[in-house]
C-alpha cells in the first residue's frame, strides 16, 4: 500500500507507518470537518475579494467546498484515508475535484492558524450548546422548586442533621451554581469570540488580505490582536474544560446527593424506573446508576484538563506539535458535558419527591434546637452560652423520653428551666424554625419563593 508523505516539500522519503501513526491526526480530527470547510469558505471568500485570487477560482473553490461538505455529511468521504489531519484531507480532496484552484486555497494561511481557527469555531459553538442546556437545567430545577417551597426538609451539616430547610431551597443551591456555571461560560464566550484565521504560521503574512472580512463572516467579533499569541495558546480550550470541570463538580454532588436520597435509609425522592437499573443477581434491586455514572464522568473530566495544563505548560512560541494533544480531551469532555447535562435533566424532571419522608426525617435530631437556645437568649435575656447548656438538657431530656424536642410538652421544658414561657411550645415546631430564618437569602417559604422569582426573571432575561 503506498503510504502518503508527510505534508513538506523538503521530505523526500516516504514516511515510516510509525510515524505516520504518532503523527496523524485525522483519526480524531475529522471532528472538525465542519469548522475546518466554514473556515476555509470564509477565508477564500476574503482572498478573492482583496484580489489575491480570482473570482473564477474562488468561484471553483466554494463549489468544491460545499461539494465536499455533503460528500462528508452522506458518507461518500470516509476521512479515513491516510492523510496527515483533517486540513491535509479536505485540501487534498479540493485538489482532487478542481486541481489548481484548490491549490490556491492555502494562500496567506498555514495550519497553524487554520488549527487555531477550527477548534476555536468548535469549542464557541459547544459553549454556547452547554450553556443553553445548563438553561434548560435551571428551568427544570425552579419548576421543580416551586412545588416544594413548603416541603420540609433536614438540612445537613458534615451529612448530621442541623435544621430544618426547605426542599425548594436545597434544589435553589443548585440552580444557584448552575447559574454561575452558565456565566462562566458565557463570559470565556465573549473572551475568545476573536478570530485567529490570518495569522499564518506565526507571524501574519505579507499578501494584503483582510482579517476582518473574515472574522465577520465567522460570527467573530474581531480578528484577534496578536498572531504569535494566537497560534501559540490554547487558553480558549483550557477554559471550557475548566468551566466543563466545574459545572461537572457540581452535577456530581448532586448526583451524590441524589444516590443517598434514593437509598432506603432516605427515600426522599424516587428516580423514575427510566433512569434506574436492575441488578443481574439481586431481583429486588433498583440501582442509581445513572447518578453514579454523572459522578463518576467528573473524574473524565478533570483528567482531561490536567492533561492539557500539562502538554502546555512547557511550549515556547510559537506552535509546537505536541498541541495537536489539544484535541481528545476536549472532544470528549464536551461529549461529556452534554450528555450529562441531558440526563440529569430528564432526571430532576421525572423524579418523584416523597414530601413524607422528608417530613418524618425533620422529627430526627431536634433540628429546632437552634430556636430554642435562640428564643431564651431574645426572650429570657440568658447570655448564649447559658443558652446553649439549658438546650442540651432539653435534647438529653427528650432523647430520654425518645422524643424529638419539637414533641416536648411545656411542662417538660419548664422543668429545665423556670425562665422557659409557653410560647416557646409554637417555636420548636420544624416549620415554624424554617420559617423563622427569614433573612435574605434565608430558608424561610417566602425568601424561598423570593429566591424563585428572582432567578426565573434572570432566566427570561437570557432568553
Ligand atoms: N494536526 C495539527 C494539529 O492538530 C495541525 C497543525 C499542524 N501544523 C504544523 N505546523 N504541523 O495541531
Amino acid at each position: 500500500m503506498s503510504q502518503k508523505k508527510i505534508a513538506s516539500a523538503r521530505i523526500t522519503e516516504t514516511s515510516s507507518k510509525l510515524l505516520q501513526e504518532l503523527n496523524n491526526s485525522l483519526p480524531f480530527d475529522k471532528l472538525l470537518y465542519r469548522e475546518d470547510i466554514e473556515g476555509s469558505r470564509a477565508h477564500a471568500y476574503m482572498l478573492a475579494e482583496q484580489g489575491i485570487i480570482s473570482k473564477e477560482d474562488y468561484a471553483q473553490i466554494e463549489k468544491g467546498l460545499v461539494e465536499i461538505y455533503e460528500e462528508i455529511e452522506s458518507g461518500e468521504f470516509l476521512l479515513d484515508g491516510d492523510d496527515e489531519d483533517i486540513h491535509m484531507a479536505i485540501e487534498g480532496r479540493l485538489t482532487q475535484k478542481i486541481g489548481d484552484a484548490g491549490k490556491r486555497l492555502h494562500t496567506a494561511r498555514s495550519r497553524n492558524d487554520q488549527v487555531a481557527l477550527d477548534f476555536r469555531l468548535y469549542v464557541q459553538k459547544n459553549t454556547k450548546k452547554i450553556a443553553n442546556l445548563l438553561l434548560q437545567n435551571i428551568e427544570t430545577l425552579l419548576r421543580v422548586a416551586s412545588e416544594n417551597s413548603e416541603t420540609l426538609l433536614p438540612g445537613m451539616t458534615h451529612l448530621q442533621h442541623a435544621q430544618p430547610i426547605n426542599f425548594a431551597y436545597h434544589l435553589m443551591a443548585y440552580a444557584s451554581m448552575f447559574k454561575r456555571d452558565y456565566e462562566r461560560f458565557m463570559s470565556s464566550y465573549e473572551r475568545n469570540n476573536y478570530s485567529p484565521i490570518g495569522c499564518a504560521a506565526l507571524a501574519g503574512t505579507p499578501h494584503p488580505i483582510n482579517r476582518k472580512t473574515t472574522a465577520e463572516r465567522l460570527g467573530f467579533k474581531a480578528p484577534t490582536l496578536n498572531c504569535l499569541d494566537t497560534v501559540s495558546d490554547r487558553d480558549f480550550a483550557l477554559e471550557i474544560l475548566f468551566n466543563i470541570s466545574t459545572m461537572m463538580m457540581h452535577i456530581s454532588r448532586l448526583s451524590e446527593e441524589l444516590i443517598l436520597w434514593s437509598a432506603s435509609e432516605f427515600r426522599f425522592v424516587q428516580l423514575s424506573d427510566k433512569h434506574a437499573t436492575g441488578s443481574s443477581i439481586m431481583p429486588q434491586k433498583k440501582n442509581p446508576d445513572i447518578p453514579e455514572l454523572l459522578r463518576g464522568k467528573t473524574g473524565r473530566v478533570n483528567g482531561n484538563l490536567v492533561a492539557l495544563l500539562t502538554v502546555m505548560k512547557g511550549l515556547p512560541l510559537a506552535y509546537n506539535k505536541d498541541m495537536q494533544e489539544d484535541k481528545e480531551g476536549v472532544f470528549d469532555s464536551v461529549k461529556t458535558a452534554l450528555l450529562s447535562l441531558e440526563v440529569l435533566n430528564e432526571m430532576i424532571d421525572e423524579m418523584s419527591v416523597n414530601v413524607e419522608e422528608m417530613n418524618r426525617a425533620c422529627m430526627i435530631g431536634h433540628l429546632s434546637a437552634t430556636d430554642l437556645a435562640d428564643y431564651l437568649v431574645k426572650e429570657a435575656g440568658i447570655p448564649f452560652r447559658d443558652a446553649y447548656h439549658i438546650t442540651g438538657n432539653v435534647v438529653n431530656m427528650a432523647e430520654e423520653k425518645g422524643l424529638d424536642i419539637s414533641e416536648l410538652s411545656f411542662d417538660d421544658l419548664k422543668s429545665i428551666d423556670e425562665r422557659i414561657t409557653k410560647g416557646v411550645v409554637e417555636l420548636l415546631d420544624n416549620r415554624a424554625s424554617m420559617n423563622a430564618r427569614q433573612s435574605e437569602g434565608g430558608t424561610s417559604s417566602i425568601r424561598t419563593q423570593e429566591q424563585i422569582v428572582l432567578l426565573n426573571s434572570w432566566l427570561k432575561s437570557q432568553r
